[in-house]
C-alpha cells in the first residue's frame, strides 16, 4: 500500500465546496494545515470570520468524511478556526477604578489573532483554577461574538432579584457572565466604542461576582477597544497571551503583547494552544505546526511561557459542546495540560494554590 500523502488529502478536500465562495475548499485557499501521522490526519480549516466558521461547520463534516474515506485513513480531526479582523483601537482617558473590589486578580487570555483558541482555553483554566481551589469567575468579554455560554454549558438569563444585580449563572464551580446571556445567540451586536465600554463595566460592576481569587476575562481577538477598556478601565492582574505555533500568529500574538504593554498591564506568559497532535492509535506525538515557536518566542520577548496544550479532537469537541475537557476527563493529560497552565498562572499572581477539592459534576 503506498503511504498516505498530502497531495491525496488535498485532493479528497477538493471535493468539498466551500458555500461562501462556490469553490472547493482548495482552491478557495481555506486549508490552512494538514497534518498526517499515520493513517490519522489533522486538517485546520480557516474561516474569515466566526459567522463564516458558523456556517462552515456543515462543511466541516463533509471535509471529515471525504477525508475519512480515503483508503489508509483511521481518523481524521478536522479543526475550524476563524480569523477576525480586530477593531481601530481607540482613544480613552481616564484613570483605573477598581470597579470590583471583592475580586482579587483579574486576568485577561487574549490574543492578536482570532481563533487560535482563546475561548477554550479561558473555560479551561477557569475550570483547572477552581480545582486547585481559588474561587474563580469566568467573564465574557467578547461582546460581539460570545462563546463561552456555550462552551461552559450554560443558557438562560441570569437572576436579577431586584432588578439591578445580576447573578451570575454557574457551572464546574465557576461563576460565568456573559453578553451571550442577555441578547439571543443569533442577533449580531453591531456596537460603537463606547457601547462596548458601558457594556463591560456593567457585566464587571453591576454583577454579584462576590469574592473571588481569579476573574478570567474571555476577550475578542485583536488590539482594539475591549482591550483598551478592560486595561484602562479595570485594575487588571495581567494578560495571558494564547498563539499556537505557526508564525504568523505570533507576529499578531506579539502584537497582542504590545498592546497590553502599552498600557501598563502586566503580561503572565504565553500560552502554546493546538501545540502538538498526539495519535490517538498509538500516542506518539507530532510536532506539526513547527511546535516551540510560542516557548521560543516568550524567551526572546523575556516573558513566561505558560505551557502547551495539544491539538485534540476531544478538547474541540468537549468545548464546543458545553463541558471543557478539564471538568469532564479532571485525570487526563490534557486536563493536566490546562492545570499545569492554571499553576503557571498562579505562580505569576504569586497566589499558592490550595488543597484541591473534588469538583462536583450537576
Ligand atoms: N487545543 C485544541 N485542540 C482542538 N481544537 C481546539 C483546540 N483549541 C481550540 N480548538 C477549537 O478551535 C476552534 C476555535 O477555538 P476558540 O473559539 O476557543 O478560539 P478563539 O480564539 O476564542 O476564537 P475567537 O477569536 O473567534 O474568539 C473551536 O472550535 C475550538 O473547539
Ligand atoms: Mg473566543
Amino acid at each position: 500500500m503506498t503511504k498516505l500523502n498530502e497531495t491525496q488529502i488535498r485532493a479528497a478536500l477538493a471535493t468539498v465546496q466551500d458555500p461562501g465562495s462556490g469553490r472547493d475548499l482548495v482552491s478557495a485557499e481555506l486549508i490552512t494545515s494538514v497534518v498526517i501521522r499515520d493513517g490519522n490526519v489533522g486538517v485546520t480549516i480557516e474561516a474569515a470570520t466566526p459567522a463564516d466558521a458558523k456556517r462552515l461547520e456543515p462543511t466541516r463534516k463533509q471535509a471529515e468524511t471525504a477525508v475519512l474515506s480515503l483508503p489508509g485513513v483511521s481518523s481524521a480531526t478536522i479543526v475550524l478556526t476563524a480569523n477576525r479582523p480586530a477593531a481601530a483601537p481607540q482613544q480613552q482617558t481616564g484613570g483605573r477604578p477598581n470597579l470590583v473590589p471583592d475580586i482579587e486578580s483579574i486576568v485577561a487570555v487574549a490574543s492578536g489573532k482570532g481563533g487560535v483558541g482563546k475561548s477554550t482555553t479561558a473555560a479551561n483554566l477557569a475550570v483547572a483554577l477552581a480545582r486547585l481551589g481559588k474561587k474563580v469567575g469566568l467573564l465574557d468579554a467578547d461582546v460581539y461574538g460570545p462563546s463561552v455560554p456555550r462552551m461552559m454549558g450554560l443558557s438562560g438569563k441570569p437572576q436579577s432579584p431586584d432588578g439591578k444585580r445580576i447573578i451570575p449563572m454557574e457551572n464546574y464551580g465557576v461563576k460565568v457572565m456573559s453578553m451571550g446571556f442577555l441578547v439571543p445567540e443569533e442577533t449580531p451586536v453591531i456596537w460603537r466604542g463606547p457601547m462596548v465600554m458601558g457594556a463591560l463595566e456593567q457585566l464587571l460592576r453591576d454583577v454579584e461576582w462576590g469574592p473571588l481569587d481569579v476573574l478570567v476575562v474571555d476577550m475578542p481577538p485583536g488590539t482594539g477597544d475591549t482591550q483598551l477598556t478592560m486595561a484602562q478601565r479595570v485594575g487588571m492582574a495581567g494578560a495571558v497571551i494564547v498563539s499556537t505555533p505557526q508564525d504568523i500568529a505570533l507576529i499578531d500574538a506579539r502584537k497582542g503583547l504590545n498592546m497590553f504593554l502599552k498600557v501598563n498591564v502586566p503580561v503572565l506568559g504565553i500560552v502554546e494552544n493546538m501545540s502538538y497532535f498526539v495519535c490517538p492509535n498509538c500516542n506518539h506525538r507530532s510536532e506539526i505546526f513547527g511546535h516551540g515557536g510560542a516557548r521560543e518566542e516568550a524567551e526572546r520577548l523575556g516573558c513566561a511561557f505558560l505551557g502547551e496544550i495539544p491539538l485534540d479532537i476531544e478538547i474541540r469537541q468537549l468545548s464546543d459542546g458545553g463541558t471543557p475537557i478539564v471538568a469532564n476527563v479532571p485525570d487526563g493529560a490534557h486536563a493536566q495540560a490546562y492545570l499545569n497552565v492554571a499553576e503557571a498562572v498562579l505562580g505569576r499572581l504569586g497566589q499558592p494554590a490550595r488543597a484541591a477539592p473534588r469538583i462536583v459534576m450537576e
